[in-house]
């Protein structure tokens, strides 16, 4: 069956182009200057209706469509297609007014004030039913307008509102948990309740984790997030149902945040969507933020199942909400762009067309700037929108990944509860650390839950997946077993899914397969470093681990600067089944990490895509016929690469090397193409 989204991009003839487009902040006739730019600059989609909700329907019952239906003819004569959004992440003020009760209530108590968006709390029935009653009409009014091609539900689920703490979600987190749990005792037993005298007598007794005096019970910490999450992911479902019922024949998306949103389980949603579509937003801050970029594109790939996925939104330049908003640097978005298109995007979309004249958005930019056409950010923007068109035959075509890096939002809920080793040591930056250590030596990775089918994988790699249930548990040493292998990052294998500590010596969850026991966490100070025997540093965490089986791959110095487990392993290798486990036991140093990862990959069988040269990101897209070689240069020189292909878009090449300027990024047509460097993997 094709892809819905290979659908969409055949049907618009090339890659997916555009972005959020909100005419309600626009008189009329700038409509029509918008529709004959929009074709200038290549958009073939927008996503409108996001925050439209107050304009639809003006008041409780009474529906305006004047604006949607004038707007959709519009961009269908102009050959735009349309991504439709059901407009429930902005609730308009008649409803904030009519419905205090919906309101959501921090953990304080407050309830917040209407005034911006998301304001509603996840489990109230009247905004349920006030969302569901204007995505039925809108679904009604359009569903078979020709110029709409997808459904867009809401608007990054949770991103302002997902934890609330008032007394309508108390009540639904105790069915929630009564769901779960079936009976007191065993919820008891999850939540250990008889630390500090927490023992429930009655349903009616349990809260949401409200501040409280000190540290609250991290069971019911862990589950309130869980449910918070799923009655989001409830209104999602509830819309989705709506939308299929109605509309059977679009298909449905929603934007998730990736790594840029803790509180929603990514995971769960993109499960729920015909295609999965992500916003990405460069984090100014950091100085590498190209790495947390290529993070969550592979992030998308692997909720994706390795097939196309969307870029809902990205910026063309500064965003407005970080707290110093760096504008982009020339050529940026392009590459950005293109890393993106490497990874697997079939659609290339901005946060937002035209950069609103009022409200909070005002200093965020959009593909066409305050200034107009006679800047910078237009001028790159219509120039990349050729250059897509100009790359249409990489659409469908798949990246293939013989690694996974587990990522799950319940570790990272479990792993930063209060009351740790280690304040410092967070779960994003060890995934960053390994993620970055496979990047800089172009080792493509899909990103995937850990109950993920890992057969097609000649390697995983876990970093602190500190929290592990003994189902996922077995499937890895059960993966092991059957031939593959494995690292595993420090701090992993140590709560079961109720965030008790597994018995018996750490790491509990996968002792038996590391072949070791970990006899004690030794986190270092804030600026503590810890020596390695090849010379580098640690910082932040150690272990002392003791070897049941497993062999020493590298030490602590046995020195006074070897740190608390000094002498002891710090990398060590098992073999185990017919394949091999290896960890981690600190939050190694990049050179000693990627020294690990590329034994791992050897072992494995697994090859760059071309070998790392610094700044150079090399990724391969994989059609039934050719290969696409993307190269993203980072640097400040110009870099040359041995390539067998031919030149696509603005790529160069000159005697048989592609030429990627400083900060360039091109595309080769492969022709002698690796398109499988290694059969796939067997198991036995
Ligand atoms: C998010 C939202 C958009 C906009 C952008 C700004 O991604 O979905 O509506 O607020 O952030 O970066």
């Amino acid at each position: 069956m094709t892809h819905p989204l290979t659908e969409i991009n055949h049907r618009l003839g090339g890659i997916a182009y555009g972005g959020d487009y909100n005419p309600e902040q626009w008189p009329r006739d700038i409509w029509h200057e918008d529709v004959r730019l929009m074709r200038e600059a290549g958009v073939n989609l927008v996503t409108l209706g996001v925050f439209s909700w107050s304009r639809i329907q003006p008041r409780p019952g009474a529906y305006d469509w004047s604006l949607h239906d004038e707007v959709l003819d519009l961009l269908h004569a102009h050959g735009i297609a349309v991504d439709l959004a059901t407009p429930t992440a902005a609730p308009p003020p008649w409803f904030t007014r009519q419905h205090p009760e919906a309101r959501p209530v921090t953990a304080s108590g407050t309830r917040l004030a209407p005034g911006s968006r998301q304001v509603f709390c996840p489990s109230s029935p009247a905004y349920a039913e006030a969302a569901d009653a204007v995505v039925t009409e809108l679904a009604a009014r359009y569903a078979d307008h020709p110029a709409v091609a997808l459904w867009h539900v809401h608007n990054e689920w949770g991103n302002h509102n997902a934890l609330c703490y008032c007394d309508v979600s108390a009540d639904a987190f105790r069915s929630w948990l009564h769901e779960r749990y079936k009976n007191l005792e065993t919820l008891n037993e999850a939540w250990g309740t008889d630390f500090w005298s927490q023992r429930y007598a009655d349903w009616e007794e349990i809260e949401p984790p409200r501040d409280t005096t000190a540290f609250r019970n991290p069971g019911q910490e862990l589950d309130y997030r869980r449910f918070s999450s799923d009655a989001l992911l409830q209104r999602h479902r509830s819309e989705v149902a709506v939308l299929r019922r109605i509309t059977p024949h679009l298909p449905i998306t929603t934007n998730v945040m990736g790594t840029l949103e803790k509180k929603i389980d990514g995971h769960a949603f993109a499960t729920e969507c015909d295609l999965v579509s992500i916003d990405h937003y460069l984090p100014a801050a950091d100085p590498d933020g190209h790495i947390d970029l290529a993070l969550n594109a592979d992030l998308a790939r692997g909720m994706a199942g390795g097939r196309p996925w969307m870029l809902m939104e990205h910026s063309t330049s500064a965003v407005n909400w970080q707290p110093v908003n760096v504008a982009k640097q020339p050529g940026e978005t392009r590459r950005n762009s293109l890393t993106h298109l490497a990874r697997g995007a079939d659609a290339v979309m901005f946060f937002q067309w035209r950069q609103s004249r009022a409200g909070a958005e005002k200093w965020h930019s959009a593909m066409l700037p305050h200034g107009g056409t006679d800047s910078r950010v237009w001028k790159e923007t219509s120039a990349l929108g050729a250059e897509l068109a100009s790359l249409q035959e990489v659409t469908g075509t798949r990246v293939r990944s013989d690694l996974a890096l587990l990522f799950d939002w319940h570790n990272w809920w479990a792993l930063e509860l209060q009351a740790r080793p280690s304040g410092e040591f967070r779960y994003l930056d060890a995934v960053r650390d390994w993620y970055e250590a496979l990047w800089s030596q172009n080792i493509t990775c899909d990103l995937v839950a850990p109950g993920t089918d890992l057969t097609s994988y000649r390697a995983v790699v876990a970093p602190a997946l500190y929290l592990l249930s003994e189902q996922d548990a077995a499937h890895l040493s059960d993966y092991v077993e059957r031939g593959g292998h494995l690292a595993v990052g420090c701090f992993s294998g140590v709560v079961d899914e109720y965030d008790r500590m597994w018995q018996g010596s750490h790491p509990g969850a996968l002792r038996e397969v590391l072949g070791l026991v970990v006899d004690e966490y030794l986190p270092l100070r804030p600026h503590e470093r810890v020596r390695l025997e090849d010379g580098t540093h640690v910082r932040q965490w150690t272990e002392r681990v003791e070897p049941r089986g497993c062999a020493t791959y590298l030490r602590f110095a046995d020195a006074a600067d070897g740190g608390p487990a000094r002498g002891g392993p710090a990398i060590t290798r098992h073999a185990f089944g017919n394949g091999t486990a290896w960890y981690a036991a600190a939050r190694l140093p990049a050179p000693s990490l990627q020294a690990l990862l590329r034994a791992l990959s050897d072992e494995a069988g697994i090859a760059p895509v071309i070998p790392a040269s610094a700044g150079v990101e090399a990724v391969r897209r994989i059609g039934d016929r050719e290969s696409y070689l993307f190269l993203i240069n980072h640097t400040e020189e110009s870099v040359r690469v041995p390539v067998v292909g031919e030149e696509l878009g603005t790529a160069e090449i000159r005697n048989g090397e592609a030429v990627v300027p400083p900060g360039g990024a091109v595309v080769i047509r492969e022709t002698a193409a690796p398109v499988s460097p290694h059969p796939k993997r067997t198991f036995t």
